[in-house]
């Protein structure tokens, strides 16, 4: 799939801050796509431009300039002007400060059919997907055109060249959105065992009292796909009825919450492994559907370990030293080596000198793995504090265990002086005992 980063700039209208995004328009080519065996898409550039997105109190007055269409309008022009009657996008300020923040936004439309809807019936809809790169919000949109029953002017009003659907005076094609599922989290980390809430909502223009909303949470991970919470659920005059169907203990979504608050997010209990993946919120009430991405990722941190608690060199052999990562996941796990001996000023690094073993992968999915490294005497005298320092994405910073040199055993060096002295005695008195009986002959 193909993703335009886009630049956002924004302006400021009188009524509240307008945002101005680059967007594509994705549209199913005909022709080219035959000899490929399969659909190809023209992305056709397109601007999508948020009128009043939020209040501009407290907005510096020189910056106060409302979003200027077109001088001339333009029938190639690709202009969805967004206008947001009654719906209140959670979170909408943060596409305006995506833009302070340097945080690329990508922005795509596409055409949509709603439920019972004929294709070419107006007023036309598309939808509209806007995600805050680097995480944030990510919104998924339904547009409906916005049409004069009346003609005011006997002129016919100016057709957009690509879509055919009449565009306003100054040249935009106006829209409301009527539809929206966002997640503010589209993108979470949770440890094995945790719990964890994947965020989901909706808002709809003109919902009816006692509609039916729909849910469905399905997760993708590694080309399978499988449902694992749908829930059909209605407000009655005294409580929300349900029909659940849910494929994963410890799973659940809120009913009430639903339906009232338009909260479609979904509670993961005691995470495992497996449960990390793409999740696809999918709402539909009335006559629209349409569905929001959420990336769960799953971490635990190493528990790091030496294999040895003290390092001492008893003779000039060297000595075997290794660092254990226990049951880890994602599998990614950096280590590495360094040495300070007590009259080195900085550590160096021993990590070529070291070898790894093989990844275990655990039956929970864990992973565990050793570093081994040799450590000589004469490169490692005592004092020498020697650290194994491991990076893993679920630990916050680098994690190091050291362990220092030890000067051998003063016990040790008492028996060995002893034990050489008795031999250096023994040794004397022959070579005296030798010199002697030379003497005697
Ligand atoms: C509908 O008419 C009003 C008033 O004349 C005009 O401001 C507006 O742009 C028109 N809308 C469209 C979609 O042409
Ligand atoms: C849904 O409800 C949960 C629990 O009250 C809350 O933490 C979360 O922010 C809500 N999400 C949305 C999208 O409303």
């Amino acid at each position: 799939m193909f993703t335009i980063l886009v630049f956002l700039w924004m302006v400021y209208g009188l009524e509240g801050a307008d945002v101005v995004l680059s967007c594509s328009l994705i549209e199913e080519g005909g022709g080219m796509g035959g000899m490929m065996g399969g659909a190809m898409f023209k992305r056709i550039p397109s601007t999508l431009v948020f009128k009043d997105l939020v209040g501009n109190d407290g907005l510096s007055p020189e910056l106060v300039t409302p979003y200027n269409p077109p001088e001339t309008p333009n029938a190639d022009d690709l202009i969805f002007e967004l206008t947001l009657p009654s719906i209140q996008i959670p979170n909408a300020d943060l596409l305006l400060h995506a833009d302070c923040n340097e945080q690329e936004v990508v922005c795509e439309i596409s055409r949509y059919v709603p439920r019972g809807a004929e294709l070419d019936s107006l007023p036309a809809h598309f939808i509209g997907s806007v995600q805050l790169e680097g995480g944030g919000i990510s919104l998924t949109l339904v547009l409906q055109t916005l049409h004069n029953e009346t003609t005011q002017s006997d002129t016919q009003p100016l057709m957009q060249s690509n879509l055919n659907l009449p565009l306003s005076q100054s040249g935009t094609l106006l829209t409301e959105v009527v539809f929206v599922v966002f997640s503010r989290v589209p993108s979470i980390m949770a440890p094995i065992g945790g719990d964890v809430l994947l965020d989901c909502g909706f808002r709809q223009k003109n919902s009816i009292p006692g509609q039916d909303v729909a849910l469905e949470w399905r997760i993708q991970h590694r080309g399978n796909g499988r449902k694992i919470l749908d829930i059909k659920a209605r407000e009655t005059e005294t409580d929300v009825g349900q029909d659940l169907f849910v494929d994963r203990e410890g799973t659940s979504a809120e009913a009430d919450l639903l339906v009232r608050d338009g909260n479609a997010s979904l509670t993961l209990k005691r995470l495992k492994v497996i449960d990390e993946g793409t999740y696809i919120c999918t709402v539909g009430s009335g006559e629209f559907q349409t569905q929001q991405i959420v990336q769960l990722h799953i971490t635990q941190p190493p528990r790091i370990a030496l294999s040895e608690e003290k390092l001492v060199f008893q003779d000039s052999k060297p000595q075997k030293l290794s660092c254990h990562c226990h049951r880890y996941y994602p599998l990614d796990v950096q280590v590495e080596w360094f040495s300070q001996a007590p009259s080195e000023e900085e550590p160096v690094s021993l990590s070529e000198e070291s070898s790894l073993s093989s990844h275990q992968q655990h039956s929970d999915g864990t992973f565990s793995l050793s570093s081994h490294l040799t450590l000589r005497p004469d490169k490692n005298p005592p004092g020498t504090v020697i650290t194994c320092r491991v990076s893993h994405l679920a630990l916050e910073t680098l994690s190091d265990v050291t362990l220092t040199v030890d000067k051998p055993d003063p016990n040790t060096v008492f028996w060995t002086v002893v034990l050489m002295l008795a031999i250096s005695v023994v040794f004397l008195s022959q070579v005296f005992r030798g010199a002697g009986a030379g003497a005697e002959n």
